[in-house]
């Protein structure tokens, strides 16, 4: 990485928790003020200076915000709870770089009541919430980031996190690598003093391997990415549910008795099809791999070929994270009033390139949603133009948030506690016991009871009667409940 020119701030995150708008449903800036929040001098209540976001006068709107994503992230409350007194963070000094929204608020305000001092940036110019960032200013951390950042901002609000007189970073939590490159780029002596990164996305993850492989990782790091409780979250159960607010919120469109082929039955396509299922529609999947097809079978599905169905389907949905799924052949071939869209990776799996070309018209009727009106009139319906529907056109729950946030407050808690010699320069999954207590923390929100092990029934299993309760291969597979 280190050798690598700087790159571009990573605009298009790669993980649900990542990339949604979170401002969506945020309360909105109406300040037409134009300057720059740089070249303005601003001072919380307490008379710091030490931040940098749009307007301090809105902390009071933000506090509302994080006040509302509280509700849904009471792990995290309670994380602070149990470690009251104790103060595992203490000492600890964190630089972020995350989304600066309510629900990372959450997670700042836990750190910081666990003890740490924290310096937070935005890892994208789009997802500031402004109010948020005032609020997080107002309580005397030290906020660098605003909606709207150009890519010059972005370096320099990342530079005056890490660069600050009489303070030095000695944990990282970064999303998307960038605030870890800046680091290595720029500052490599604060490596002497940092204990350990912990890094949540796709992208930042492949990054530290890469360090890694190559030898130049001088720090343990923590791959909260591949958590087996995020993992869940954020594919399953979020698309579970997004899946069909993506779908109402651009088209209106009513589930009962419609004709859907959902491409791919892993993760996501699980969540899709067992969502839409539920709802009354008439799902059909394809699949490559016998064993998923077979999965399909079992829970109700029929499997077919995409070109065997496509004709009669009133919606194609792509989840496979591969490329051009749906051809234009296929798209030649729809029904008028088709709704296409990918829940799946990035914008490859719907061939939306070969859509453009002249016999086609496109009308934008709603931000996101366009229709493909072919010569004889036939309108296909495109959401997203291809890309991911519901990190483009729904939010995420904060519920969804709180796992990825409390798995980053363990991993941070892990790394910095850790007895000299546990955790040497590589990078590392949070340990199974670790993962299993981000799940336990999340119980109480439903009143569940855990079963415990009796003496007589650990000893016959082999288990420690306090975790970890499954071996690290174990796959937590999802069932397709039947009445749905
Ligand atoms: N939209 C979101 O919020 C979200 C969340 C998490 C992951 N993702 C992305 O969704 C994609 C799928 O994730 P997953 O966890 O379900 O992965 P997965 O590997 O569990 O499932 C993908 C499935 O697609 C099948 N497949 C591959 N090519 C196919 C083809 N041409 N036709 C039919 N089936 C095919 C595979 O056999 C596999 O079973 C990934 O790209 C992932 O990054 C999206």
């Amino acid at each position: 990485m280190s050798e690598e020119p700087l790159k571009a701030p990573s605009h298009k995150p790669d993980t649900v928790s990542l990339c949604a708008d979170p401002t969506a449903a945020s309360y909105t800036d109406s300040s037409d003020d134009e300057t720059s929040p740089r070249e303005k001098t601003q001072v919380n209540s307490k008379g710091s200076s030490d931040f940098c976001v749009k307007n301090i006068k809105q902390a009071e709107f933000g506090r509302r915000e994080i006040e509302i994503a509280e509700q849904d992230m009471s792990a995290l409350i309670s994380l602070r709870k149990r470690a009251q007194g104790e103060k595992p963070l203490a000492g600890a000094k964190v630089v972020g770089c995350t989304h600066i929204t309510a629900q990372t608020a959450v997670l700042i305000e836990t750190l910081v009541a666990l003890g740490a001092q924290c310096r937070w940036t935005a890892c994208n110019i789009y997802s500031t919430q402004n109010e948020v960032a005032a609020a997080l200013a107002e309580i005397g951390v030290a906020v660098f980031a605003w909606k709207g950042e150009s890519e010059d901002d972005f370096w320099w609000c990342i530079d005056r996190c890490v660069n600050t007189e009489g303070w030095q970073a000695n944990m990282i939590l970064d999303d998307g690598g960038d605030l870890t490159h800046w680091v290595y780029k720029k500052y490599p002596s604060v490596f002497k003093k940092v204990q350990g990164i912990v890094e949540e996305s796709v992208t930042g993850v492949h990054r530290l391997y890469q360090l890694s492989k190559a030898g130049k990782l001088c720090v343990p790091a923590m791959n909260v990415n591949d958590s087996v409780t995020k993992q869940k979250f954020d594919n399953l159960y979020c698309c579970r549910e997004s899946i069909l607010d993506g779908l109402k919120r651009t088209t209106d469109v009513m589930f009962g008795g419609k004709q859907v082929v959902v491409c791919g039955y892993g993760e996501v396509g699980k969540g899709c099809c067992s969502a839409l299922k539920a709802l009354g529609a008439i799902v059909c999947v394809t699949e490559i791999d016998p064993i998923c097809a077979l999965q399909a079978c079992m829970d109700g599905f029929k499997v077919v070929k995409l070109n065997e169905v496509v004709r009669h389907m009133d919606m194609v949905i792509t989840c496979t994270g591969n490329k051009n799924v749906v051809t234009r052949e296929q798209l030649d071939r729809m029904k008028n009033g088709c709704i296409v869209c990918n829940m799946g990776h990035s914008n490859t799996e719907i061939d939306v390139a070969s859509l453009r070309t002249p016999e086609l018209t496109w009308e934008r009727v709603r931000s996101q949603v366009d229709h493909i009106i072919w010569p004889d009139g036939k309108r296909v319906i495109l959401l997203a133009e291809g890309r991911l529907l519901n990190l483009s056109c729904s939010t995420v729950p904060s519920f969804v948030l709180s796992i990825t946030a409390t798995t980053q407050a363990l991993a941070l808690i892990e790394l910095y506690n850790a007895p000299e010699g546990r955790y040497r320069q590589d990078v590392y999954l949070l340990p199974k016991k670790m993962d299993e207590y981000v799940a336990s923390l999340h119980l109480p929100n439903f009143d569940a009871h855990l079963t415990e092990l009796s003496d007589e029934q650990a000893k016959y299993m082999g288990l420690n009667k306090n975790g970890p309760f499954k071996p690290n291969y174990y796959r937590y597979q999802h069932h397709s409940t039947q009445s749905e």
